[in-house]
């Protein structure tokens, strides 16, 4: 654009910052019970339990976190059968939550700037984390297991959501260990479906180990490979021959948070003039391939396959890490000043060791799924989270389907009030084709001040929620969660 071009008029805000705020208030309160209140009704084929973690604490009594990844997990779930749904949510009761809750305050630090009150001479060289189990909920091997990325897995009963202690799977890792808050599900063939996850260990160099898990929770292979420099790895790519990580062009300078400053990961900073290194992992142990590409930053990775020697790698691309530097309340962020997510798909051809990358969304995009059995295949049709205006960044208030054959897109907006949280798609029992099946959403309608769970039909979108289930109450903002095809709610009274 030239000097002399006028401005484009700004795109009309769809949304009141004070409306997406309202949805970071804590939830204290646990609940139990039948969904009463619906529109339209629950595909009487939808049957399963839809399980979310996310942070149901935004302050310990008075004392508001930072960030929002600093929150205590909380886990909500939906168990639908025959059009029915019945809602519960607890706490994952973590050693921190039980000691801060008994304390009636805040004891810990948080890995996203949280600091204990008191200031710098309070925080300073306390390094002990909070295992806050925010991230991730996954059902694997008759366990259900709330994670986060820092510390070990926290299994609980699936109908009841009680918190039945710390998890080692099967011994693979150790008292003071780490599991990925993103393993993948291999859908395999044949029916023989494996867990695949990961550990880091990082520092001056990283190390990652990478292990593969059986349908009875065993690990049946691990192998770990050493990088130099520090690596922040929160998400992989999976195909049947390989595990893809990308090391961010990331560096950590430790002394603000070793002083008691800042949290660790606001010691991050970004590098832009160095390169973004693909990790590509072969799963049968051989040697690791790194192949470098433009700088980014990625949180989430949407899907990979090989096809025809190569290997596409489709990824959730910021130009620089996200960070809320410089922001005092994450309730008031500047969304023009954060960068937002594109869909960036990169194709690696293994031999010449070479990358080629191109946009498939240049709208700003999070949360990515797809059909369970296209993970790691070649596919054809995406779902993620997005913001209802097409340029610039905002908060997720739409989703949009992606077809990656055609380039053609579907969305379905909430906006004004209604703001998304990770779609999950849910394949139809005996569903013919990639997208026959329905896109959960627990979303928040800041009209009601509650969350609402909508079930979209993946086939078509833009008609809008074919049930849309209205909680008394609201689900803060989450992060990611599972739909299991068993039902964990109590059996329905007979009359
Ligand atoms: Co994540």
């Amino acid at each position: 654009m030239t000097a002399t071009q006028p401005r484009p008029a700004a795109t009309p805000q769809s949304y009141s910052i004070e409306d997406w705020a309202s949805g970071f208030r804590s939830q204290p309160d646990e609940h139990s019970y039948w969904i009463t209140d619906m529109e339209g009704s629950l595909p009487p084929d939808l049957e399963g339990t839809l399980f979310r973690n996310g942070p149901g604490l935004l302050d310990i009594y008075g004392h508001s976190v930072k960030h929002p990844f600093d929150g205590d997990g909380m886990i909500s779930s939906v168990a639908i059968q025959n059009g029915r749904a019945y809602f519960r949510n607890r706490f994952v009761r973590t050693a921190g939550y039980v000691a801060e809750q008994q304390a009636k305050k805040l004891l810990f630090r948080g890995v996203f700037g949280t600091q204990k009150p008191g200031g710098p001479l309070a925080n300073a060289f306390d390094l002990k984390l909070k295992n806050i189990a925010n991230t991730h909920i996954i059902y694997w091997a008759d366990q259900l297991l709330a994670l986060w990325e820092a510390a070990e897995p926290h299994r609980l009963d699936p109908d009841t959501l009680e918190t039945l202690g710390l998890d080692y799977l099967n011994g693979l890792i150790s008292p003071g260990g780490s599991f990925t808050a993103h393993p993948k599900i291999d859908p395999g063939h044949h029916g023989d479906q494996r867990l695949v996850g990961f550990s880091v260990k990082t520092g001056l160099s990283s190390t990652i180990n990478l292990y593969e898990l059986d349908a009875a929770g065993n690990a049946i292979s691990q192998h770990s490979h050493t990088i130099p420099g520090f690596a922040f790895i929160h998400d992989f790519a999976l195909t049947p021959n390989y595990a893809i990580f990308f090391q961010n062009p990331v560096s950590f300078g430790p002394l603000p948070f070793l002083l008691g400053l800042k949290g660790a990961a606001e010691c991050i900073s970004y590098n832009p003039k160095q390169p973004t290194k693909l990790l590509i992992m072969p799963r049968n142990g051989d040697p690791m391939q790194v192949i470098e590409t433009d700088p980014c930053f990625v949180f989430h990775h949407a899907n990979a396959f090989e096809q025809a020697g190569q290997l596409v790698i489709d990824s959730v691309c910021y130009d620089k890490f996200p960070s809320l530097e410089g922001t005092s309340d994450f309730r008031e962020v500047d969304f023009d000043q954060v960068p937002a997510g594109q869909l960036w798909r990169f194709s690696v051809d293994l031999a010449a060791g070479s990358t080629e990358v191109s946009k498939l969304l240049t709208r700003c995009v999070e949360f990515p799924t797809l059909h369970p059995d296209a993970v790691g295949r070649p596919y054809r049709h995406l779902y993620i989270g997005t913001a209802h205006a097409a340029e610039g960044n905002a908060p997720l208030q739409a989703l949009i389907k992606l077809d990656t054959h055609t380039g053609e897109t579907q969305l379905w907006s909430a906006a004004p009030r209604g703001f998304m949280g990770e779609p999950l798609f849910v394949p139809r029992p005996q569903g013919q084709g990639e997208d026959d099946g329905w896109v959960l959403v627990l979303m928040y309608n800041a009209e009601r001040r509650c969350s609402d769970l909508v079930v979209l039909d993946g086939r078509d979108i833009t008609a809008g929620p074919v049930a849309r289930l209205k909680l008394p109450h609201h689900v803060p903002y989450g992060l990611h969660g599972s739909f299991v095809p068993r039902y964990f709610g109590p059996q329905p009274e007979t009359p």
